[in-house]
């Protein structure tokens, strides 16, 4: 690391900065230059009223606007629900960006260009390999769209398709919707003289190229095009529905998974129905993309399908960054109950809010609203929204409920479907229904209930311990997906590590360990600690870090705590002696830095790293640190927010001291041994960092002992 460029990343300032990849010139620049009115205006219908713009807020469900956006003051606030921020924190809030994400976004629109870490020359490769299949998908997304209107057979094949299943022409553009010419390289050919590789045409799949015989043809051709956007809203990927009644042909042929392109983590519908979801703190979740479409044109436009797959995992976590509650609408024939079964299962391991509508036989969301209409479907589904117990009694004909083994065995697949749900509240109730609905004792399902989550558990510490042994961590992402129980690990508030077998009380698991702090702990390490504490403690928790001084005290900004130490350790590529603070942290940094959720209490009790387990606990065990899930349960109180923010940046500023001193010191041991040349180099460097760190120190009011 040169000097100029390590001081450039030093020098940056305290608080304000935890966007240091990105310099603070261009941080200023980008903040001074975004309007607050034309960014949220991009998401948010805003009116102006007086010195502000007004709209219903995108962060709660309202009809009367009470979002007050000001230009002047550059911040927004619901006098609704209570949101506010400055535009990179509503951008955060709203598109769940991180805040150097978020400065990007604003960058991009604005044209400020912005320095980012030089790249790998490997990860320069990978990033315009990448590019280059967004711009060619961008590209045929374009072309498909306009033959539909501007080409004779487009509007006579594929628009009088969509015409005529009752498809207008603003969804159809709302969804970027194309024709594929019937014609064997039409878009290949157009691709190519447009300057786009055979390669990466063949990369994204829009082009197959003939092994033996090396003939190059178009994946989709004939066929009406559905292109698959992003979260972002980029184009992903394309799902072509043939037009002939052809029963050789697949009805739908979908683009093969790419560097951009991954099936089981996109949704049909996202870009479209994610605000949507967001304002109605609920998600519907259809079979097929022209269900999507007539949804949305119905006006349901919190609505979207899972691209061609079974539900995913992945899919779900998208979901919940909108909204915890989703309704399952899938057809009423034997394959799409069967469906409907399994999704539900999925989501009550994912910790979701689970309802369901049964349509009437042989319909599904798109052939119900195309023969009643819009406002039908809307009652409709209002009125057969129900939870799952009703949906699977109703499937029940009088003969199984007359034949006692039949019965038993369909009770016990519903006890193995309640034992996922993570709430144990939620649980009970789902108990006390099933057992009014299908006349059997409370009790005796409870004990099921319980025995099947016991299973479950046993079932992961088994695999937990046979992964120990085999000296490889427990893949927590996997744990999900294996079924019966195992939310009960995941997500409930209760959530410790199973202990084996006979412990298995009916009460749900206990911990195993004794709790303590790390044992062998360094006092050199106690701000590593402290940090790997906060982390584990409010890494999930959103505050406004203090402001500098004579900063307008209403230019709010809130971060997620985690993204801020996080940012502020990289961006001086700090990093951790103790091991088990190096493990804790470089967790969140993963989490953050990939966009996953944060490891949580849950996710330490069934961790096998015991060191790390341990450390984890003995901070969720503190007076004052306890996880929101328990403060529900009236167990303990949080810190105030205000008092967490000031920790952060006391820790964070304690934690840097102690590096640049460490750093400062090694610096030093190597003045003996350096070349002539090389001293003013490494004599800068050495100011460098006292330089920052007494400006850290000066901020802490601690002598400096330098
Ligand atoms: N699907 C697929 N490949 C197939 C059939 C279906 O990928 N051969 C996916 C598509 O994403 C489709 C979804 O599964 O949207 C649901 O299939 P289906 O119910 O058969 O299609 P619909 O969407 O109802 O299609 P349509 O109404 O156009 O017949
Ligand atoms: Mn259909």
């Amino acid at each position: 690391m040169g000097v100029s460029y390590c001081f450039a990343n030093l020098s940056v300032f305290l608080y304000l900065c935890i966007c240091v990849m990105i310099d603070k010139q261009t941080v200023d620049r980008i903040m001074e230059t975004a309007q607050i009115v034309d960014v949220i205006g991009e998401f948010v219908s805003l009116k102006k009223r007086g010195a502000n713009h007004i709209g219903c807020c995108p962060f709660h469900n309202e009809k009367t606007p009470s979002f007050y956006v000001s230009a002047s003051k550059g911040i927004y606030k619901c006098f609704g629900c209570g949101e506010s921020g400055n535009v990179a924190g509503f951008l955060m809030k709203h598109e769940h960006y991180s805040y150097p994400e978020a400065l990007k976004w604003l960058a991009k629109k604005y044209n400020i260009p912005v320095e980012d870490e030089p790249l790998t020359s490997e990860q320069q490769k990978q990033q315009t390999e990448r590019d280059n299949l967004f711009h060619v998908s961008e590209f045929a997304q374009k072309y498909f769209a306009d033959l539909l209107y501007n080409n004779e057979l487009g509007q006579a094949v594929g628009l009088s398709y969509f015409h005529q299943r009752g498809l207008t022409d603003e969804i159809i553009k709302r969804f970027g919707l194309g024709y594929c010419k019937d014609v064997w390289d039409d878009f290949t050919q157009h691709a190519i003289r447009n300057g786009y590789s055979l390669d990466v045409l063949q990369k994204t799949g829009l082009t197959i190229v003939k092994e033996d015989t090396g003939k190059q043809y178009d994946r989709f051709r004939g066929r009406v095009m559905f292109p698959i956007y992003s979260i972002s809203g980029r184009v992903i990927g394309f799902s072509g529905r043939v037009l002939s009644k052809d029963k050789t042909a697949a009805k739908y042929v979908n683009s093969p998974e790419s560097d951009i392109y991954d099936k089981s983590n996109a949704l049909y519908g996202i870009f479209q129905a994610r605000s949507a979801i967001g304002r109605a703190d609920m998600c519907y979740l259809v079979e097929g993309n022209v269900d999507v479409l007539s949804m949305h044109q119905s006006g349901v436009e919190n609505t979207v399908a899972s691209c061609g797959t079974s539900l995913t995992a992945q899919q779900i976590r998208i979901i919940r960054r909108y909204t915890s509650n989703v309704t399952v609408l899938y057809d009423g024939d034997a394959a799409g109950i069967k469906a409907t079964l399994k999704a539900v299962n999925l989501l009550f391991a994912e910790g979701m809010h689970v309802r369901t509508v049964l349509f009437p036989d042989g319909d599904d969301p798109d052939s119900y609203a195309q023969k009643y209409g819009s406002t039908q479907l809307q009652t409709y589904l209002k009125e057969h929204s129900e939870n799952f117990l009703l949906y699977r009694a109703r499937l029940v004909d009088a003969e199984i409920k007359r034949d006692p083994t039949r019965k038993a065995a369909y009770v016990g697949e519903i006890v193995n479907s309640i034992a996922l749900v993570a709430d144990r509240q939620e649980r009970s109730e789902y108990i006390k229904q099933c057992a009014y609905l299908f006349q059997t004792s409370e009790e005796l399902l409870a004990n099921m209930v319980q025995k099947s989550i016991n299973t479950a558990h046993k079932k992961v510490y088994e695999e937990q311990q046979r992964e120990a042994r085999q000296g490889q961590p427990p893949d927590p992402a996997l744990a999900p997906l294996q079924g019966g129980g195992v939310t009960q690990l995941q997500n409930s508030p209760d959530g410790f590590v199973p202990p084996p077998d006979d412990l298995f009380l009916p009460d749900g698991p206990k911990p195993v360990a004794p709790l303590q702090v790390l044992p062998s702990l360094n006092p050199s390490e106690a701000q590593e600690q402290q940090i790997a504490s906060l982390l584990v403690k409010y890494g999930d928790l959103d505050v406004q870090p203090p402001l500098k001084e004579g900063v307008d005290p209403e230019a709010v900004y809130v971060v997620r705590v985690a993204d801020w130490i996080v940012a502020e350790i990289e961006g001086d590529s700090l990093s951790f002696s103790n091991p088990v603070c190096a493990r804790i942290y470089a967790l969140y940094a993963d989490s953050v830095n990939n966009d996953q959720p944060l490891p949580d209490a849950n996710f330490f009790a069934r961790s096998s790293d015991n060191e790390m387990r341990n450390f984890a606990f003995a901070q969720l065990m503190e007076p004052y640190s306890i996880s929101p899930k328990w403060k529900e349960k009236g167990m303990a109180c949080r810190m105030p927010e205000d008092q967490v923010a000031l920790e952060v940046g006391e820790s964070i500023m304690g934690f840097k001291i102690k590096k640049f001193s460490e750093k400062i010191d090694s610096l030093r041991r190597k003045l003996n041994e350096t070349s002539e040349e090389d001293l003013p180099l490494l004599l800068d460097e050495i100011n460098a960092y006292q330089t920052i760190k007494r400006e850290y120190s000066a901020k802490l009011h601690r002598i400096i002992d330098v």
